[in-house]
């Protein structure tokens, strides 16, 4: 079996010769993901809107001796994923594995909830979610001999896809009315793909964090003191303290889980949202 040294742990090579693509890559989870697939041996393409940032994360990619591809990407713009995947099976031959990280959160009184801000954050989560997965499992699906599209019953794995929904998918959140419903929708987005995609082998599921440490969090701790006054510090400690593990997730234990649900380990495992919380949701 290959071995990997990685900061002092022997890594498996869970993921040689295999390709990834990453929306989201250029920061927080979604580099962290790319990465770990990297060091557990796959070539990786890291896509997000903030080009500099996918240039970085695919340097870092290449450092760790792996083909690794930067694109730039808006996955509220169907053109810009068609283009992104295009490029990604030019670069590397096709796509096992596809990642959606890319997201963006809001936080803010329900009374104040703009059509412009709903539209945003519904493009972008709900709607980038819908259609990457699709032009990436469009790909996963040209691979499969025409034999077993007429069984039904694939011979073996066409695909691994991971998306990202959140605690505020899981349940009504009073001040994030747009983010929960565009969550709430990845979890029956990725549910469906599941089911479509199930005859190849193809197998869909969901991420639900409740707090990283990343940008994200941030952006929404500063949006509640806006909205409502509330120092941002205090409301995240408040929060935290309500994680059952009474600590935020690690970056490393969202990318351990992204790639236990890219491994054959999770082979049998599709259209589920795997809470990585702390205990916060248990359903
Ligand atoms: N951090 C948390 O506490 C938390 C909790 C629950 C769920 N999540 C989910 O995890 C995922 C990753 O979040 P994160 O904390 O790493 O956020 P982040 O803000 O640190 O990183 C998100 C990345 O997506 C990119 N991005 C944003 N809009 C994009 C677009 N339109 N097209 C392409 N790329 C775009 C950003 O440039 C950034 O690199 C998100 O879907 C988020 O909703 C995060």
């Amino acid at each position: 079996m290959s071995m990997a040294s990685d900061g002092g742990n022997k890594m498996e090579k869970r993921f040689a010769g295999k390709t990834a693509l990453v929306a989201g890559g250029g920061a927080g989870i979604g580099k962290a993901v790319a990465l770990r697939l990297a060091r557990e041996g796959a070539d990786v393409a890291a896509a997000d809107i903030v080009p500099e940032a996918a240039e970085a994360t695919a340097a870092e990619i290449a450092g760790l001796g792996r083909k690794s591809l930067a694109l730039k990407l808006n996955i509220a713009d169907i053109r810009d994923i068609a283009a992104a995947v295009d490029r990604t099976v030019a670069a590397f031959g096709g796509i096992d594995i596809f990642v959606n990280t890319a997201g963006i959160v809001q936080s803010n009184s329900f009374l104040d909830v703009s059509e412009a801000e709903w539209d945003r954050v519904i493009a972008v989560n709900q709607k980038g979610t819908a259609f990457a997965v699709q032009a990436v499992a469009r790909r996963m699906v040209e691979r499969v001999p025409e034999e077993v599209k007429r069984e039904g019953r694939a011979d073996r794995s066409y695909g691994k896809i991971v998306t990202f929904t959140s605690i505020s998918g899981r349940r009504g959140r009073a001040y994030q009315l747009a983010y929960a419903a565009s969550k709430a929708a990845v979890i029956s987005i990725t549910q469906s793909a599941a089911l479509a995609f199930a005859p190849y082998n193809i197998n869909v599921n969901a991420v639900s964090p409740s707090v990283v440490m990343t940008k994200m969090w941030e952006d929404n701790n500063r949006e509640k003191e806006r909205a409502f006054g509330i120092d941002a510090k205090k409301s995240s400690d408040e929060f935290i303290a309500r994680i059952p593990l009474k600590r935020p997730g690690s970056l490393e234990d969202m990318a351990a889980a992204v790639a236990f649900l890219c491994s054959t380990d999770a082979d049998y495992i599709t259209g589920q949202t795997l809470n990585v919380d702390g205990g916060f949701e248990m359903n």
